[in-house]
């Protein structure tokens, strides 16, 4: 349900009689929950507007909410806040049935570009944090009935392609089964070779404008390139149960015949202008170090393009193709100002239609505890398999540990489940704009705002329906105890939040929710017997973890993270 919707309908009314109708109503979690469930906030800056005291107005409206409707009570406090209680018999009713959440009445189509390596290079941690995230929003959105389009925007294109496939004829020649197996590796020595050998940098140049001119067996060495790359991205996509599908593969190249347009058409819509040989978009919105309009340049000297101009092409192909009405680029914030000009300048084109937005979803870089980027001893980028592997053998080692008994087969599965959990959590459960620092003791505590914690909680509901026997499932609540209150409050606001990371892209608010719930859950579990109970109590009681159970599964599920019925 959604629930602030539902509360803030009643408020008005209750605002209207104050004589505030159409002030804006603010409605927040006091500090303390002693204090009660909502807290309107607001009603000051109203009482200014309207002349009146602030006290007194907050009087007229808890006087006008309190015992009616969704409030058992309404008290005024401090300056001009009013803190809400729920009534019991509300939360009943509202928790009646099961989670109930709606679709969206107005679905948009959205794509989302997320994960988007470059195909290159081994997959590294920035790459992580976008398929993680991008994978999570793309879940949220979906489940409340948009249309979801995900693009894997991998970087298939330019000049080290060249490189690349000339290495690969090299090694192919000495040897028929080289199998490319470590692709860091393979750049590297591709760049030694380029660096050290004057004939294989020209051979590689050959290369790059042989597949700009569409050469036929150049372009399948470069084909099989990147299908061996591709593999390698899947490869890291299995172990995280990424949504990602290889139709969702649109690489740079898949728009190089379009690029010529886009350079034509933004010349002819005078937005494109010459630049010592190079055809660059000035946008006044964006000024450089000497306060002048900043270069977008679209076009090297020399005719090259560049990843701008595929990025307009792109923007054509996801506004005008796909018919995107919400476009998501979920990227590192080190770009914020390439899609800010790129945004701009489409808009400007007529590429961005008004009523379509576009939205830069930027993440930090991921850190060492030591606070510097995440990297090898050695210095080298951190490949993302090994990673992966890493997490489950640490976290297999873990529940082995904490349960002696667990098979081989129980403990490697568990070790999986909650070893890429942790890693995902980890990601998720922090603001994405700031860089975080990747700890594993941290990630894999069972104590604290981690995956572990959540999982447990879970297997924790599971295990009282393993003793349970007969109940009424279909049981009306009984809300008595204080902590049975808050958890029924708590389980309604699911909906809000999932709406709140609809709209604003920030997982974590699901995340933190679903601690939140765990928490209070653990709290009502340890003040409020729930077999032991009778009756009523004891079927309510199960009502109430039934749902929690079910939320922290669905809840965890939008997350990505799996859970697991023992532990
Ligand atoms: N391949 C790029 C990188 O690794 C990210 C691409 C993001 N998407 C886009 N449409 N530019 O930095």
């Amino acid at each position: 349900m959604k629930l602030q919707q539902t509360l803030s309908n009643q408020i008005e009314q209750a605002f209207a009689v104050a004589g505030i109708s159409g002030s804006p109503i603010v409605l927040q979690s006091p500090k303390d929950a002693k204090h009660g469930d909502f807290q309107i906030n607001g009603v000051m800056g109203a009482a200014k507007k309207v002349g009146q005291n602030p006290r007194e107005l907050a009087q007229k409206i808890a006087d006008e909410l309190n015992g009616k409707g969704a409030f058992a009570g309404a008290e005024v406090a401090g300056l001009g806040f009013v803190n809400l209680r729920l009534s019991p018999e509300f939360l009943a009713q509202q928790l009646s049935g099961s989670l109930n959440i709606e679709k969206t009445a107005t679905p948009n189509t959205i794509v989302i570009d997320y994960s988007s390596p470059n195909l290159a290079k081994e997959m590294h941690v920035g790459h992580l944090r976008s398929s993680i995230i991008g994978d999570s929003i793309s879940r949220v959105l979906e489940f409340l009935g948009h249309k979801v389009i995900r693009q894997n925007h991998v970087g298939d294109w330019g000049t080290q392609f060249g490189m690349l496939v000339a290495y690969l004829v090299e090694q192919q020649k000495d040897n028929a089964e080289f199998k490319l197996a470590d692709l860091e590796q393979f750049y590297r020595n591709a760049k030694i070779r380029f660096d050290e050998d004057a004939a294989f940098a020209d051979l590689a140049r050959e290369y790059v404008v042989k597949l700009q001119s569409g050469d036929e067996a150049v372009l399948a060495l470069w084909r099989q390139f990147v299908e061996i790359s591709l593999q390698h991205a899947e490869e890291v996509y299995a172990k995280l149960g990424l949504k990602l599908q290889r139709a969702d593969v649109a690489g740079e190249s898949s728009y190089n015949a379009d690029l010529h347009n886009v350079i034509n058409e933004l010349e002819a819509k005078g937005l494109a202008v010459d630049s010592d040989g190079a055809k660059v978009v000035f946008l006044d919105e964006f000024k450089n170090k000497e306060g002048e309009p900043a270069a977008f340049i679209v076009q090297k000297q020399g005719g090259g393009f560049l990843y701008a101009t595929t990025d307009f092409a792109c923007m054509r192909y996801r506004v005008g193709k796909l018919g995107g009405t919400r476009l998501l680029y979920v990227v590192d914030t080190r770009q914020d100002l390439h899609f800010k000009q790129l945004f701009t300048a489409s808009r400007k084109a007529g590429w961005l239609p008004e009523n379509v937005s576009a939205e830069f979803i930027g993440f930090g870089t991921m850190m060492s505890k030591d606070g510097k980027p995440f990297k090898t001893r050695s210095g080298d980028t951190v490949k993302l398999v090994d990673l992966l592997d890493e997490a489950v053998e640490r976290a297999t080692k873990l529940v082995r540990d904490k349960n002696p008994k667990l098979s081989d087969l129980d403990a490697v599965k568990i070790g999986e489940t909650v070893g890429i959990g942790a890693v995902k959590y980890a990601d998720l459960s922090k603001n994405r704009t700031s860089d975080y620092v990747f700890d594993w003791d941290n990630m894999l505590s069972f104590e604290g705002n981690t995956a572990p914690y959540l999982q447990y909680a879970y297997t924790r509901v599971q295990s009282v329906f393993k003793k349970v026997g007969d109940w009424n499932v279909q049981a009306a609540l009984k809300l008595e105890q204080p902590l049975e209150q808050q958890l029924a409050v708590e389980l309604l606001k699911f909906e809000d939040v999932l709406q709140s990371v609809a709209e604003t892209s920030f997982p974590h608010y699901l995340a933190n929710y679903l601690y939140q719930l765990a928490t209070l859950f653990s709290r009502f579990y340890e003040a409020c017997p729930i077999l032991k109970a009778e009756g009523d109590v004891r079927d309510s009681r199960l009502k109430l973890a039934q749902l929690t159970g079910e939320t922290l599964k669905m809840g965890l599920d939008l997350l990505g993270i799996d859970v697991l019925d023992v532990m």
